[in-house]
């Protein structure tokens, strides 16, 4: 002790003695005993921890929809659904862990540097049509849960369905240049003026559920106009049209409850009545309704914070629940 006992009243110094050294005495003899390794392991998660962890971030970054062909009863995760956009149609590939068709053979490494920067483990590049724009902003560490709830599902060896592109949007040797100008690689930062709330709502907005790719209008390459995040994006070609979820008053969320949104995350009931349709009906389903009320709850609170931005979608896309 280093005068502690002299200063404090009613010997409260020396109870501090006393304590630190019976923990002292008791770490010791849990070390002799074998029981070190214990408490060394209530800090490092275990693997089924780390695998329930995975399977929350899974579902919260919404991989099963575009990996899974569900409407033609394909198998989990074995290969996707059509993506029809702009530059033509996707096929998202198998990421069971089959070792050959699959991603059972990439390291954790490889894994990473994909969400991260959209590279894949033969190092050629991705599309983002994969949206690592958004995942790029993960920790490493959800990547690597992700990664142990991937490597449980059921290996299914299915081929890759190649894309069918318009040229030049099929020349992966150009992404690398796209990718200097749209990718703003992560981890995303905390916010040190911001609540935990808020910045837990953030990453749950921009990194996991990705709303952006949806939400956030795109220019002719297909890069995301960070000017007017989350301020609805008018769709085509294929595409449905997303509304504005800033909290604008006329063309956004403004006039929206708290409760009305956390309601709309959950059950995908708008404020109107009107049930949510097209893409938006998979999201509620597959990501929002699975989260937490506490992240719900904190998405919406990072949804309110945001500048309200005026949409300049066509009255008939703004979404317009409010009327
Ligand atoms: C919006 C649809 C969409 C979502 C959501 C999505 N992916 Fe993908 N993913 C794709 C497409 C499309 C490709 C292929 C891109 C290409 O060929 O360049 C892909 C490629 C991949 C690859 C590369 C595999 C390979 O063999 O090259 C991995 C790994 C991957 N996705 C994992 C995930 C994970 C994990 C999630 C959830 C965090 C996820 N994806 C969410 C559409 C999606
Ligand atoms: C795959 C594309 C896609 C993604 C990803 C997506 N959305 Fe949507 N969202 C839509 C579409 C399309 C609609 C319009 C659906 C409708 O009106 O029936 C919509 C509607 C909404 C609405 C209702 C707005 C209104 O004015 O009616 C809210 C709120 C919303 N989304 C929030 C989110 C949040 C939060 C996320 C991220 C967790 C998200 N969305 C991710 C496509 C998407």
């Amino acid at each position: 002790m280093t005068g502690g006992a002299g200063r404090t009243p009613l010997g409260l110094g020396r109870w501090r003695a006393v304590s630190a050294l019976a923990v002292s005495l008791f770490l010791s003899l849990a070390m002799m005993s074998g029981a070190g390794k214990l408490l060394a392991g209530s800090r490092v998660p275990s693997q089924a921890e780390r695998v329930a962890r995975g399977q929350y971030l899974f579902d919260a970054a919404g991989c099963f929809g575009c990996h899974t062909d569900e409407a033609r009863g394909g198998q989990r995760l074995a290969g996707g659904r059509a993506l029809t956009t702009p530059f033509g149609i996707f096929y998202p590939p198998n990421i069971t862990p089959d070792p050959i068709y699959g991603i059972g053979s990439w390291s954790d490494a490889a894994f990473i540097r994909a969400l991260r920067h959209g590279v894949r483990a033969d190092g050629s590049s991705l599309f983002p049509a994969f949206p690592y724009t958004s995942y790029t902003l993960m920790d490493d560490g959800d990547i690597l849960d992700l990664k142990a709830y991937l490597m449980t599902q059921k290996p299914v060896a299915q081929p890759n369905r190649p894309h069918e592109l318009k040229d030049p949007f099929g020349w992966r040797v150009l992404m690398p240049a796209w990718n200097l100008m749209y990718l703003d690689v992560g981890p995303l930062d905390t916010n040190p003026h911001q609540s935990a709330q808020w910045n837990r709502g953030q990453y749950l907005v921009r990194a996991l559920g990705h709303c952006g790719e949806c939400h956030t209008p795109r220019d002719w390459a297909g890069g995301l106009d960070k000017r007017r995040m989350l301020a609805g994006n008018p769709g085509g070609d294929g595409v449905d049209a997303s509304p504005n979820l800033t909290p604008d008053i006329e063309t956004g969320l403004g006039r929206w409850s708290e409760a009305d949104l956390s309601l709309f995350l959950e059950m995908g009931l708008k404020p109107n009545g009107d049930v949510v349709g097209g893409t938006m009906a998979e999201v509620v389903r597959n990501t929002t309704s699975q989260l937490t009320l506490a992240d719900r709850k904190a998405i919406v609170a990072y949804l309110r914070s945001l500048p309200p931005l005026i949409s300049t979608l066509p009255i008939a896309s703004r979404g317009n629940a409010h009327r």
